[in-house]
């Protein structure tokens, strides 16, 4: 009943690496083009770990948007934003707050683990153990249908389900809702009328999902209801509850593919990342000093593509015609390690070129980042106050 809408945001940590691109990015990029996207700079989730040190998350945010834009998100597409620009998401936290038992929280999986490893720092705050809340507020707020994220984030995403359903639950109750819904059904006219209630006690005693689906899908095309009986059709299907708020879905994004030049995960804390926007020196001096197998030590010792971290490079970047070369010219010594990385180094280059390209602008002119944001600030609060009307007054807090 709500349109497909995605919601999606990132940590801002300062210039992003060509791992991000490969991982993130590109998938965002994928879906500005088939629905409405949300992209925000999560800013408050910044502070939950580092809140004894913000002084880097403002030079972080805008280092991130340029990045984002050379990398092709197209603010004609998706809206760009900052979260701790649209507060809407903190009331929305907080409201969720009253309603959600601390165990739920203590048990996401991403929560202890954290503790652990990042155990320098003292993460027993509150703000930590609201992480996973406040993302479901970001993402509820719209109520978002899909949220791009990667493997790690998958329990927040669920996490976020459940409080959809809990608080449909709990404030979805509305005097009389039974015979306004029966009222609507018959709104539908008599043919549709007897299939929704035909669907409606298929899915409900017998649990077809499918009955569900085509029950769905009938309304979508029925024009004649108002938003208001449209709502309540949808909520009647499933239980006897309005859906003020979405449960969305989790889009994995495939984790990128791309290696670090030492073949471990691409990370700027590893020391092994080449920045999206890194200048073409030290490009090419990063690539020419790979390791590479260390069977090599020679020119003229053979080695195994398979115990080289290139290699890897090579698998994103080249065609079949040079991976061929590379196999043959390396288990034979045909050719040396610094001939091999060069079409490597091409590529990279040659992807990083239009990055480069867009970002020169926008380093030139930051007012253009700004006007971007303020603009996708704006188009994201009307959003989200739509919403927070709702949800005010589900919770009894409308004072109209
Ligand atoms: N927690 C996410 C991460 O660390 C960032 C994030 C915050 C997010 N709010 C979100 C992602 C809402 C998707 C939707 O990557
Ligand atoms: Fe790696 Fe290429 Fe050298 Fe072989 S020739 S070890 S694949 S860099």
């Amino acid at each position: 009943m709500y349109p497909d809408r995605v919601v999606s945001g990132m940590r801002p940590t300062g210039a992003l690496h060509l791992g991000h691109y490969h991982g993130a990015l590109k998938n965002w990029i994928r879906m500005q083009a088939e629905m409405p996207c949300l992209f925000f700079v999560a800013d408050w989730h910044a502070l939950t770990t580092n809140y004894d040190d913000p002084s880097q998350i403002e030079a972080s945010t805008w280092e991130m948007v340029i990045d984002w834009l050379a990398a092709g998100v197209d603010p004609s597409e998706a809206t760009l934003f900052i979260q701790s620009r649209v507060p809407e998401h903190a009331e929305l936290h907080l409201l969720l707050s009253m309603a959600t038992p601390l165990g739920w929280l203590e048990r996401v999986p991403t929560y202890k683990d954290q503790i652990e490893k990042l155990s320098h720092k003292d993460l027993t705050t509150y703000g930590f153990l609201g992480y996973p809340l406040l993302m479901a507020a970001d993402v509820l707020i719209y109520r978002a249908t899909q949220v791009p994220v990667g493997e790690d984030q998958v329990p927040h995403v669920e996490i976020t389900r459940e409080i959809a359903r809990r608080f449909n639950h709990l404030y979805g109750k509305e005097k009389g809702f039974e015979e306004k819904a029966q009222e609507a059904v018959k709104k539908l006219g008599s043919k549709r009328a007897k299939m929704y209630n035909q669907l409606r006690t298929e899915f409900q005693q017998k649990g077809k999902e499918d009955a569900l689906e085509q029950a769905k899908a009938m309304l979508d095309d029925a024009q004649n209801l108002s938003m208001i009986d449209r709502e309540r059709l949808f909520g009647y299907l499933e239980g006897s509850r309005k859906l003020i708020l979405v449960e969305p879905q989790a889009r994995l994004t495939e984790s990128s593919r791309l290696p670090g030049l030492d073949g471990q995960k691409m990370s700027k804390s590893y020391g092994n990342a080449i920045a999206l926007r890194e200048d073409k020196d030290s490009v090419t001096r990063k690539i020419r000093t790979m390791p590479t197998d260390p069977a090599r030590v020679r020119r003229t010792d053979p080695g195994d593509p398979e115990k080289c971290p290139v290699w890897q490079l090579h698998q994103v970047y080249s065609d079949s015609a040079t991976k061929e070369w590379v196999v043959t010219g390396c288990k034979s010594a045909g050719i040396g390690c610094l001939e091999c990385k060069q079409p490597v180094i091409d590529a990279v280059l040659k992807e990083q070129e239009p990055m480069r390209e867009r970002a020169q602008q926008y380093l030139d002119d930051p007012s253009l980042v700004r006007a971007i944001i303020a603009d996708g600030c704006d188009k994201a609060r009307k959003l989200a106050q739509e919403t927070m009307r709702d949800v005010r007054e589900a919770m009894g807090l409308s004072y109209s």
